[in-house]
């Protein structure tokens, strides 16, 4: 079966673009289903850290054709910037990247509420990245969004962004007594994107469903993590879209049927950006430990992240829902020079004792950790290129990762370089 998942089991930032840039050259098409520009997807090339934001991981194999599905949230400018910053590196992109032409679009009156409703809620605001991805995905499912194809019809695009404008100011300035956004100035800066676009918007669906006809491969990319889900992950603490396996039947229009392998990507301790229960977290020296070996600042907003020990009931949890058919571990080289390594492998809450992943926050705030604790290893992993080369307490280390989520590692990442990655 043709088409590959590849998933991030925490709470993002596990290394997704790193492995979907290690797989591309085996597959055909590798496509972004749902999320926006607030992922932040580190590609190392050459001597360089790129971060792509929307173009899928594979943009930088010429044989892959990129697609942006009908889930994913576009802001046309962050797109077009992207794309010019790819074709500077020498890449071609025209011909090679293909959009849904019934992708929604991220507005400026989209980034402008969602900075709003998060000065609005205060204390309890949920730390978003503030690129417009929840109320685009909330006019989305209110049927008043606007999609890509719209771009293409100059007069309908006017109406339909003037009409969106009065709603949008009315609520800006009356609820959160913010400023008007200028209808005109945007009017002019979006009917100006058809030409533009116009070569990148197509059928995606239709074009993706021929492509399984034809015998071709699909990798599809998750963004963030499955404990970000909407449904799934630690609400209201979440994205609003689905990061896990369902999403990407739903976001691409490929059948659950097309797929028969989901990697689950993890990051061999935890970190989440952004607020919300987070039982493992490590407030002290060895949590800006992990910060400061794994340059644990977020992709696209540079906000530090909050690290913290494995959490083996979380990752239980994802791969259940994902059904991960095996594991990429990364960053294992973060972890080397520690003195011990725990992984959380049930919670206490009172005075019971679960392995079981409570999805209600309020339970899962007064959760505490039980750890299981392992022997550190040392040196640089450098230059490795077998596992039975590893020091055996790093071996040990991914062999007790993978008993107790209880799923195969296929992948080991030791550094940001495509070649230094093991495959088992
Ligand atoms: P939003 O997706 O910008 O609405 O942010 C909602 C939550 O998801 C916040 O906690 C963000 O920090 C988190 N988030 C969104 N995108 C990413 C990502 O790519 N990596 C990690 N966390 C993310």
């Amino acid at each position: 079966m043709p088409v590959t998942v590849v998933i991030g089991s925490q709470w993002g930032d596990e290394g997704k673009g790193k492995i979907v840039d290690l797989l591309a050259p085996d597959v055909d098409i590798v496509a972004r289903y749902q999320g926006g520009a607030n992922a932040g997807h580190t590609i190392a090339w050459e001597d360089q850290l790129f971060v792509l934001h929307l173009i899928p991981s594979g943009i930088f194999h010429e044989g892959v054709t990129c697609v942006i599905g009908n889930g994913v949230v576009i802001d046309p400018v962050a797109l077009m910037e992207e794309i010019r910053q790819v074709e500077a590196l020498g890449f071609r992109v025209e011909g090679r990247l293909l959009i849904s032409h019934n992708a929604h679009l991220i507005m400026p009156y989209h980034k402008a509420l969602d900075k709003a409703r998060e000065r609005w809620r205060d204390a309890e605001a949920i730390g978003t990245t503030g690129r417009g991805i929840g109320p685009a995905y909330v006019d989305k499912f209110a049927r008043s969004g606007i999609r890509l194809v719209d771009l293409l019809d100059r007069e309908g695009l006017r109406e339909k962004l003037r009409a969106a404008l009065d709603e949008k100011n009315a609520i800006l300035q009356s609820v959160y007594k913010d400023e008007a956004i200028d209808v005109d100035a945007m009017i002019e800066e979006y009917v100006d994107f058809d030409r533009r676009i116009d070569p990148f918007v197509t059928d995606t669906t239709n074009y993706l469903c021929q492509a399984l006809d034809d015998g071709k491969r699909i990798l599809a990319e998750g963004a963030q993590g499955s404990l970000l889900d909407v449904d799934f992950g630690t609400y209201p603490y979440v994205t609003s879209s689905h990061p896990t396996a369902g999403g990407c039947c739903t976001g691409l229009g490929v059948p659950p049927t097309s797929i028969d392998r989901i990697v689950g990507i993890v990051k061999a301790y935890s970190t989440r950006v952004g607020n919300g229960p987070f039982p493992t977290e490590l407030l002290d020296d060895v949590g800006e430990h992990l910060r400061a070996e794994g340059r644990e600042f977020g992709a696209t907003t540079g906000r530090p992240r909050r690290c913290g020990w494995l959490d083996a009931v979380a990752l239980r949890y994802t791969s259940r829902l994902n059904g991960f058919t095996d594991l990429a571990v990364t960053k294992l080289d973060v972890m080397a020079g520690m003195s011990e390594l725990k992984v959380c492998t049930a919670y206490k809450i009172g005075d019971k004792t679960t392995d079981r992943f409570p999805n209600d926050i309020a339970t899962l705030e007064r959760v505490e950790p039980i750890y299981e604790t392992l022997p550190g290893f040392e040196g640089d992993l450098t230059g490795i290129d077998a596992v039975e080369d590893l020091p055996a307490n790093a071996q040990d280390y991914l062999a007790f990762m993978s008993d107790v989520i209880g799923v195969r590692t296929s992948m080991i990442s030791t550094g940001p370089r495509r070649e230094e990655t093991l495959v088992v």
